[in-house]
């Protein structure tokens, strides 16, 4: 039995459609077992960062009314942040230098300050792993996976990947047109971080011819050379998907930026690809970024549904009395693990995964 009557919900990291369909999830469920439910806006620092909320907002109640028609919505209405976790908080010493601070015992005050007995926390590896350093300190806590990056350990999918993947598909389909059109080498860079799944998902499904995935080191001339043999039997213009993760044979992830608390932020990686097989194949090439278009708009039924059903499964969870656990998808239904199976590990795409293999009796090439 549980004694719960007050839980909290926070999302971190980036958004990806299908968070407002768990928080309306959790809001029902919870209030339907007579709980009543609060949002922490922006991560956690509506609760632990009261001068950012002057009017006394950064912890909200939840009602029923409050999550009316938000399933088919994008983003969060919690807010979100991949900024500051307050584990190892950035903080200005006094001769203007950087360090990192653990806050995580402002944010258990906040918690006994609004009366809180257990939190459902959504959110990727880096949320996860912070919702895990509170289970450990004595909250009652249920982790909720979400990622566009589909890289989380212990889930089959997480809600917003099938959403980003569909979407970047579609923009393949388009772009298939110029392609052919103009004879073009199209290259389209996508999100993923360190994983190769959305890159390899949309690339076999919108049936590109070469797809870099950061499990499988790229060799530039060995692309060239499929664009090279692909000319020679008349089909005059290639597609290729490069995740923001990959990386050329021998060499490093393409880096935009890294500061202190902050999570170092992809990219560049398809300007590379795209000036060097000009260069080589001396084929117009132009490059299309999706970049952040894939973390929004409209869940797809598949997400919305999992979203819906981490959420409710979720409340379950707490209200059987578990706690530092997560829910996540083991088809055909949903279970509990330890978060700390899920927390600080990323699950990369498995080399002899049925997808890589159908890539390869396709023929689309991964530049090896
Ligand atoms: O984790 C989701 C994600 O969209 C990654 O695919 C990407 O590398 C990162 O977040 C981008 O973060 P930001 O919004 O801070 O640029």
């Amino acid at each position: 039995m549980s004694m719960i009557k007050r839980i909290a919900i926070n999302t971190g990291g980036g958004d990806a459609p299908g968070l407002n369909a768990v928080i309306r999830a959790v809001v029902h469920a919870a209030t339907k077992r007579g709980w009543e439910c609060f949002g922490i806006r922006d991560g956690y620092n509506g609760l632990f960062l009261p001068e950012l909320y002057p009017n006394g907002d950064g912890v909200f109640p939840l009602t029923r009314d409050r999550v009316r028609g938000i399933t088919h919505l994008g983003g969060t209405i919690l807010g979100t942040t991949n900024r500051g976790n307050p584990l190892r908080y950035p903080t200005k010493r006094e001769d203007g230098s950087m360090y990192e601070r653990d806050r995580s015992d402002e944010i258990m005050e906040g918690f006994r300050k609004w009366e809180i007995d257990a939190l459902i926390a959504i959110g990727g590896d880096g949320s996860l792993t912070m919702a895990n350093a509170f289970a450990q300190k004595g909250l009652k806590v249920v982790g909720v996976p979400k990622t566009i990056d589909n890289d989380l350990e212990g889930t089959v999918a997480t809600f917003g990947f099938d959403t980003a993947v569909a979407f970047a598909t579609e923009c393949i389909d388009r772009l298939h047109s110029t392609a052919e059109s103009h004879h073009r080498v199209m290259v389209v860079e996508v999100m993923g971080r360190h994983a190769g799944w959305i890159a390899l998902n949309t690339g076999v499904a919108g049936t590109a011819d070469v797809i870099l995935i950061p499990e499988i080191p790229y060799d530039i001339e060995k692309v060239a050379e499929k664009i090279r043999s692909r000319e020679a039997s008349g089909r005059t213009f290639s597609i290729i998907v490069v995740a923001e993760g990959a990386i050329p044979k021998g060499g490093t992830v393409s880096v935009i930026e890294k500061e202190i608390g902050k999570a170092e932020r992809l990219g560049g990686i398809g300007e590379q690809v795209a000036a060097q097989i000009q260069q080589i194949t001396k084929k117009e090439t132009r490059l299309v970024v999706l970049g952040h278009l894939l973390r929004g708009g409209t869940p797809t039924t598949f997400d919305r549904l999992l979203s819906l059903r981490f959420g409710a499964a979720a409340v379950r969870a707490l209200e059987q009395g578990k706690s530092g656990v997560v829910v996540v998808l083991d088809p055909p239904t949903v279970k509990y693990i330890p978060l700390e199976e899920v927390a600080d590990r990323v699950r990369l795409v498995p080399l002899d995964s049925d997808t890589v293999l159908t890539a390869r009796d396709l023929s689309i090439s991964f530049g090896d």
